[in-house]
């Protein structure tokens, strides 16, 4: 059944690159390679507007369209030498490209920065790990939990957050009625699961965290275990990540004592901070803390964002000036770190929003 769509695609991926004008191609494989450039290899998609002669097929094309036989596809692409040391095209697990990311692009976090990129690391070398990665990452917002999965999506991933292999979960976005919990648990349990049988290791992010039913949280708890296999499946090469505000206080506490007794941010030690964080994440109220993810100790890390301090806004300022390839001076980065509000109010210490709208507020600046 699947032999006829097959035969042009095998000639045309022999001849590589300019394979959209070939005319002996019929409009349905060039849709479907399309189809498929589109979903595993992006940066090659064309859009079905730039091409009129490529058409939309109806019917039973689609269900041709399981997710095995892209499986066979990208293996098949890859079989041709355009790709792939790892097996798999969709994955790049470039842990050094992540780690000169976050050290040049993530400020103020000497904590994070070193416990993501060893949990990272680590997890990857291991062929057979026993169980899924689970980190949770807790602080203020603006402190970078964002911005630091989505580097670990670009690093490890073609094309981020949009490939394939990758789900973001936003809680009140996706799950915003408490009395559809039912309906959610399957949507999720679903999407957890053709993702993992898609791809082998697969990235799960779930951001605020804090605001998801425990009910629902537990639903993934199985997938996050030391099973090797949940209704025959193998999950222990994904990745799971939490974003939370939870414990933020407590880590804007401690940094705030630090800084009390003149001490260096960065002397802050891992060993300072986790205990404290786990037993906030255990005491605290909400979705994440009461699941059973928490309390049966499957979160391998609980990774610190420390509250950002003036000197790290403008680093941010300047990032975005960078990014805009606008020309900048030490006064108009001041200019952006002097416009957010600091607390505690008598030292003025930490920026409440940390490094967010940062680049919306630069565009004051822009010629
Ligand atoms: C593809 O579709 C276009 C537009 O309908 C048509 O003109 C062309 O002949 C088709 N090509 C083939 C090879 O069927
Ligand atoms: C990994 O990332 C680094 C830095 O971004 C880059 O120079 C390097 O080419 C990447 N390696 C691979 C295999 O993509």
């Amino acid at each position: 059944m699947l032999l006829p769509l097959f035969l042009p695609l095998i000639g045309a991926l022999t001849v590589k690159g300019d394979f959209f004008q070939l005319d002996s191609l019929s409009n349905i494989s060039r849709y479907y390679l399309n189809y498929v450039y589109c979903n595993i290899w992006e940066e090659e998609c064309q859009s079905q507007q730039e091409d009129p002669t490529i058409q939309v097929p109806t019917g039973d094309f689609w269900s041709l369209l399981t997710a095995d036989y892209i499986q066979v596809l990208s293996e098949l692409y890859c079989s041709f030498g355009q790709c792939c040391d790892n097996g798999d095209c969709r994955i790049l697990n470039n842990v050094t490209g992540l780690e000169k990311d976050l050290e040049e692009k993530l400020h103020g976090q000497h904590l994070a920065k070193e416990v993501v990129v060893n949990a990272v690391r680590g997890f990857l070398k291991n062929s057979m790990p026993d169980k899924a990665l689970a980190l949770s990452f807790h602080g203020w917002s603006g402190t970078g939990k964002n911005f630091v999965a989505r580097m670990i999506a670009e690093n490890l991933y073609r094309g981020g957050v949009k490939n394939e292999c990758v789900r973001l979960y936003i809680a009140p976005f996706h799950f915003p009625h408490a009395k559809l919990l039912d309906v959610y648990r399957v949507q999720l349990m679903e999407g957890i699961k053709t993702t993992v049988q898609n791809c082998q290791q697969a990235l799960f992010i779930f951001d605020e965290a804090e605001k998801m039913h425990p009910g629902l949280l537990d639903t993934i708890k199985p997938y996050m275990d030391y099973y090797d296999n949940v209704d025959g499946t193998d999950f222990r090469k994904s990745i799971f990540i939490f974003l939370s505000n939870i414990g933020g206080s407590a880590i804007n506490e401690l940094a705030l004592d630090i800084w009390h007794s003149g001490q260096d941010r960065e002397d802050i030690a891992m060993d300072d901070l986790e205990p404290r964080l786990r037993n906030d994440v255990l005491e605290s109220q909400g979705g994440f803390s009461q699941s059973r993810l928490v309390s049966g100790n499957l979160i391998d890390f609980f990774v610190p964002f420390l509250p950002m301090e003036y000197r790290h806004v403008k680093l941010c300022a300047r990032d975005a000036f960078r990014a805009r390839e606008v020309d900048y001076t030490e006064q108009m980065l001041d200019e952006v770190a002097k416009g957010m509000v600091y607390f505690p109010k008598e030292e003025k210490l930490f920026s409440t929003q940390g490094c967010k709208s940062v680049p919306q507020r630069i565009s004051f600046f822009l010629p």
